[in-house]
C-alpha cells in the first residue's frame, strides 16, 4: 500500500510538471510560426547583402508587378532598410516606410493619410503654409536686396521653409527656431550619411563590427534625434488642451493610436498597443524626412529649370496675373486648382528629374514574381529606377526635353495622373512618387506645397541665371536622393507687381488733379 501511494503521488507530481511545461510551452503551431519567421530573416538578410539586385527598367512590366497585382501575393514589402530605428531596435521598431506589409504598416500609414493628410485637415495647416511661404520670400528678399548683383543661395532658404513647415505640421507652432534649425542639420547630416548606411540594412550584427566608425555615427545621429525630438513629444502628451484654433500636430495623432503588433505570432488577434518612444522618434523623423528632403529637392529642380528657360518661366507668369489679378496679396491655394501651365510645369520637372531615384521591393515566399518566364527567388530585391522609366522613348517624345506643354491638352503628357499612374490608361508613363500599395502617402501634400511655392516665388521675383562658376547646371547628383549637384543660386529682382494697382492710383491722382 506505501508503494502504491508513492506511487499514485510520483505520477501526480509528474502529470503536474508535465502539464505545467505543456502549458508553458507555445503551441506547435505558434512554434512553427517562429521558426519560419526566423528562417525568412536568415534568407532575407543573407539575399539582401550577397544577391544581386534585378532591375526593371521596362514600364510594361512595372505596371504589372507594381499596379495590378501581377506578381501574385502582396509583392508590397521593401528590402531591409537601414532607418535608425529598424537597425538599432533589431527591426522592432518600424516607420511607415520600414515597416512590413503587414497590421502595424496599414495602423500608421492608416493615421497619416486620414488623420493629418486628409484634405479637411490639411486645410487646417494653411496658416503654417502661409507663414513659411512669407518667410522665404522675406529672407529672399533680404539676399537679393543685400547683394549688389541680386545673388541667392536659393537652396538652403527653400530647405529651412519647407523643414520648418514639416517641424510645425509635427510638433505645433512656437517650437523654438534655433530648435528647428538644429533639427533641420541634423537631418541633413542623416540623408548624408544614408547611402553609407546601407550597410547595416542587412546582417547588422555582423556589419556593426566590421563598420565601427559608421555604427558610431549612426548611434550619434539617434541620440542627437532623441535628445531633440522626445521632450517636443512629451510636451504633446502633457498639454490638456491644445491651444485654441491649432491644428493637431503628427504627434499628437500618435500619442492615442493603437496598432497591431507583427512581432506577434498569433497576429492580428493580438491586443493593440500604443507606439512606443523609439517608434514614435522614428515615425518623427520619418515625417520630417520624407516630408521635406525630396520635396526640397524637387523645389529646387523645378525653379532651376524656369532659370534657365525664361519663356516658361514667363508663361507662368502671365497665367498667374491673368488668373489671379495684380492686386491680390498672394496665389492663393485655391488658385492653384487653375493654374494648369504650372501644374504642367511641376508634372514635367518631376518627370525629368525624380526626387527619390529608384523604388524598391523584396520578394517575399508568397509574392509570385516571374521576370523573362522565370520566377525570382524570395529575396530578391526588385528595383525600378524612376528617371529611367520617365524617359522612356515609347512614351514621350523628346523625352529628354524639359517641355510642359505636352502636359497641357492634346500633348503626349495629358490626361497622366500621378495616382499610382493609374490614370495613364493601364500602363506608367511615370512615377515620381512610385506606386501601387506603398506609393507615396504625402503625394498630395507634396503638390500642394509645390504649386503653391513656386507659384508665388515666380510672382514675386524675377528669376535669372548668374554667370560663370555661378550659372545653374542641371547635373544630379544621385546618392539616397536625386538632387542638383551644384545648390541652386540665381539673380532675383523684385517684381513690381502691384504696379498695375499703382498705376490706376496715378490715373485717379490725374484726373483729381485736372477736376481741381
Ligand atoms: C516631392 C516630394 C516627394 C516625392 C518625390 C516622394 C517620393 C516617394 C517615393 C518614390 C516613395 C516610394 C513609393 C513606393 O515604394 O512605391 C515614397 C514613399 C513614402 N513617402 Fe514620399 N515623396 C515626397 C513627399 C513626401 C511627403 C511630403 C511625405 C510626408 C511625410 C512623404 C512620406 C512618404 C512615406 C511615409 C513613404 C513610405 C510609404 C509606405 O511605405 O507605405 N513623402 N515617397
Amino acid at each position: 500500500a506505501m508503494q502504491d501511494v508513492i506511487l499514485l503521488l510520483l505520477s501526480m507530481a509528474v502529470h503536474v510538471v508535465v502539464s505545467s511545461l505543456l502549458r508553458r510551452a507555445p503551441p506547435f503551431k505558434e512554434m512553427q510560426t517562429r521558426l519560419a519567421a526566423a528562417k525568412w530573416a536568415l534568407v532575407r538578410d543573407f539575399s539582401a547583402a550577397l544577391r544581386q539586385d534585378v532591375v526593371v527598367t521596362d514600364r510594361v512590366t512595372a505596371h504589372h508587378l507594381l499596379v495590378r497585382g501581377g506578381a501574385g501575393g502582396a509583392f508590397c514589402n521593401r528590402p531591409p532598410t537601414s532607418a535608425a530605428s529598424s537597425v538599432l531596435s533589431r527591426q522592432r521598431h518600424h516607420n511607415i516606410g520600414s515597416a512590413p506589409y503587414g497590421p502595424l504598416w496599414r495602423g500608421i500609414r492608416r493615421n497619416l493619410v486620414s488623420e493629418v493628410f486628409h484634405p479637411s485637415r490639411l486645410r487646417v495647416y494653411a496658416p503654417a503654409r502661409r507663414r513659411a511661404l512669407c518667410g522665404l520670400v522675406a529672407d529672399l528678399r533680404e539676399q537679393c536686396t543685400s547683394s549688389n548683383d541680386g545673388l541667392v543661395l536659393a537652396a538652403e532658404s527653400i530647405h529651412a521653409a519647407l523643414f520648418g513647415l514639416s517641424a510645425a505640421m509635427c510638433f505645433g507652432d512656437g517650437v523654438d527656431p534655433g530648435r528647428v534649425r538644429a533639427m533641420a542639420d541634423g537631418m541633413e547630416d542623416l540623408i548624408r550619411s544614408l547611402v553609407g548606411l546601407r550597410v547595416f540594412a542587412a546582417l547588422p550584427a555582423l556589419t556593426e563590427l566590421i563598420y565601427r566608425q559608421r555604427w558610431n555615427k549612426l548611434v550619434t545621429l539617434r541620440r542627437q534625434q532623441e535628445e531633440m525630438y522626445l521632450p517636443l513629444i512629451d510636451a504633446r502628451r502633457g498639454l490638456l488642451r491644445r491651444p485654441s484654433g491649432e491644428a493637431p500636430t503628427y504627434v499628437d495623432t500618435l500619442i492615442d493610436l493603437l496598432v497591431g503588433d507583427d512581432n506577434s505570432a498569433s497576429g492580428a488577434k493580438a491586443p493593440k498597443q500604443r507606439l512606443a518612444d523609439g517608434e514614435f522618434v522614428g515615425l518623427c523623423s520619418e515625417f520630417l524626412g520624407a516630408g521635406t528632403e525630396p520635396a526640397a529637392a524637387a523645389l529646387q529642380w523645378i525653379m532651376a529649370n524656369l532659370v534657365k528657360h525664361l519663356d516658361v518661366q514667363e508663361a507662368v507668369r502671365s497665367e498667374i496675373d491673368a488668373v489671379v489679378g495684380a492686386d491680390a496679396e498672394e496665389v492663393s491655394e485655391e488658385d492653384l486648382g487653375k493654374l494648369e501651365y504650372l501644374n504642367a510645369v511641376l508634372m514635367e520637372a518631376l518627370r525629368l528629374h525624380p526626387t527619390v531615384p529608384s523604388v524598391a521591393r523584396q520578394v517575399m515566399p508568397d509574392d509570385h514574381v516571374f521576370l523573362d518566364g522565370r520566377r525570382v527567388v524570395a529575396g530578391t530585391t526588385v528595383q525600378f529606377p524612376l528617371e529611367r522609366l520617365a524617359r522612356d522613348e515609347t512614351a514621350w517624345a523628346e523625352p529628354d526635353k524639359f517641355m510642359p506643354e505636352r502636359f497641357l491638352a492634346g500633348g503626349g503628357g495629358s490626361g497622366v495622373s500621378l495616382v499610382a499612374a493609374a490614370g495613364s490608361a493601364g500602363e506608367i508613363k511615370m512615377m515620381p512618387f512610385g506606386a501601387g500599395r506603398r506609393m507615396c502617402p504625402g503625394m498630395g501634400v507634396a503638390m500642394l506645397h509645390l504649386g503653391y511655392f513656386v507659384a508665388n516665388l515666380v510672382r514675386e521675383f524675377e528669376w535669372t541665371e548668374a554667370e560663370g562658376d555661378l550659372a545653374v547646371h542641371l547635373e544630379p547628383q544621385v546618392g539616397f536622393l536625386n538632387v542638383m549637384k551644384r545648390p541652386l543660386r540665381a539673380r532675383l529682382a523684385l517684381r513690381n507687381k502691384g504696379s498695375a494697382v499703382a498705376e490706376l492710383y496715378l490715373y485717379y491722382f490725374i484726373i483729381w488733379v485736372k477736376l481741381v
